[in-house]
Order: structure tokens, then C-alpha cells, then sequence
């Protein structure tokens, strides 16, 4: 495998972003995101990009929630660069995003409780996350008895 890059995604990413996504919510770990909401969001990606891979193999994305609150968000290593410290650099990266648009609050709804706990978040009552948060898990198809997510917050 050829040197690893971690920068903004573009538009050329989309395709490969979608079927990271796309494999990783049918084991159930996260949402899908349609291709119309990942071009409208596109600059809220970081991508992993492997010179000699076609596709790029891990992605996460940093979306305003709110005044002073963001989400991580589609978070996903490829399981070829897994366990090599990819997706903590990309969680670091993305809260240094936060940190440079002079956002202090980042939290992320994850299955994945032990890996960012070790990132530094601390799970949190969903109820002290505002509503907004919730709009998307109107299309959930666990809304709202099924939710097994847990919340989890990192104040910068
Ligand atoms: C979760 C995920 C992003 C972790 O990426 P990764 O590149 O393997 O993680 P890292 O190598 O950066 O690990 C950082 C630390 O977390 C630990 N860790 C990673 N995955 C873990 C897991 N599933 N359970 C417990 N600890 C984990 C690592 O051992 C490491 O700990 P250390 O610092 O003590 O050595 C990756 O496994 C993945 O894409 N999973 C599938 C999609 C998913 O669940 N995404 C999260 C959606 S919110």
C-alpha cells in the first residue's frame, strides 16, 4: 500500500465516500447517506486517500449542529487500515476543525463506545443534546423506541 493522505474530500470522493457508507450501515454501525446529501455536504468531510488505491478507504465528516455544537459523523475506516490509528487521526483532525471555527462542543451518536472513549468523549443523557439533533432519527427506521445509539459528548 502506497502513503496514506488525510485532507478535505472533493467531489471526485463522493462515489467512494457513499459505498464506505453504504457497506458499513448494512452491518448495521451507521446511517446511510444518499448522494444527494453527501454532495450538499461534502465540505464536511476529511478523507483517508491511498496513492495507489482507486477509492478513497476511510472518511468522517464534522457537521454544525448548532451554536457552539458539532457532530462527527460517518466515521469509517476501511478495514484494510483498521487498528493502524486512521480513525483516530481523523477524529483529531475533525476536532481541530471544530477548534479553528471556534466550535467547543463535538458529539457523535456511535456504537463504537470503547474507540472514542479513548478519543476523549464521554457518554452523555441524549435529553442534554438539543432537539435539532433528533431531526435526523425521524428517519430512522429504530426511531424512537429501537435507538441503541449511545451519545456521546468531547468539550474542547
Ligand atoms: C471505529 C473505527 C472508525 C476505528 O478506526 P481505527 O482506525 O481502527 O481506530 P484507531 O486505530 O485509530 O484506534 C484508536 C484507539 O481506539 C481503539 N479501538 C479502535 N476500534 C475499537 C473498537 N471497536 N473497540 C475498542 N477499541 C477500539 C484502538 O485499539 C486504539 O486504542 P489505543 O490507542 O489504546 O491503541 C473503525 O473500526 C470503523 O470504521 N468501524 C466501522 C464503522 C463504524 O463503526 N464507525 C463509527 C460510526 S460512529
Amino acid at each position: 500500500m502506497g502513503p496514506i493522505c488525510l485532507r478535505k474530500a472533493n467531489i471526485q470522493d463522493v462515489p467512494a465516500i457513499h459505498g464506505l457508507l453504504m457497506q458499513n450501515s448494512q452491518l448495521g454501525l451507521l446511517l446511510p447517506r444518499s448522494y444527494s446529501d453527501l454532495y450538499s455536504h461534502l465540505r464536511d468531510f476529511f478523507v483517508l486517500d491511498v496513492s495507489n488505491e482507486k477509492a478513497i478507504l476511510g472518511c468522517c465528516a464534522l457537521s454544525i449542529t448548532w451554536k457552539n455544537l458539532a457532530e462527527i459523523r460517518s466515521l469509517v475506516v476501511a478495514t484494510s487500515l483498521e487498528r493502524q490509528g486512521w480513525g483516530r487521526r481523523l477524529v483529531e483532525t475533525s476536532l481541530s476543525e471544530a477548534l479553528t471555527l471556534g466550535i467547543y462542543r463535538v458529539f457523535t451518536l456511535t456504537y463504537q463506545i470503547n474507540f472514542f472513549a479513548k478519543n476523549g468523549f464521554e457518554e452523555v443523557g441524549k435529553e442534554n443534546l438539543p432537539q435539532k439533533v433528533w431531526a435526523e432519527c425521524l428517519h430512522c427506521p429504530k426511531y424512537p423506541d429501537c435507538c441503541d445509539e449511545v451519545a456521546m459528548i468531547h468539550h474542547l
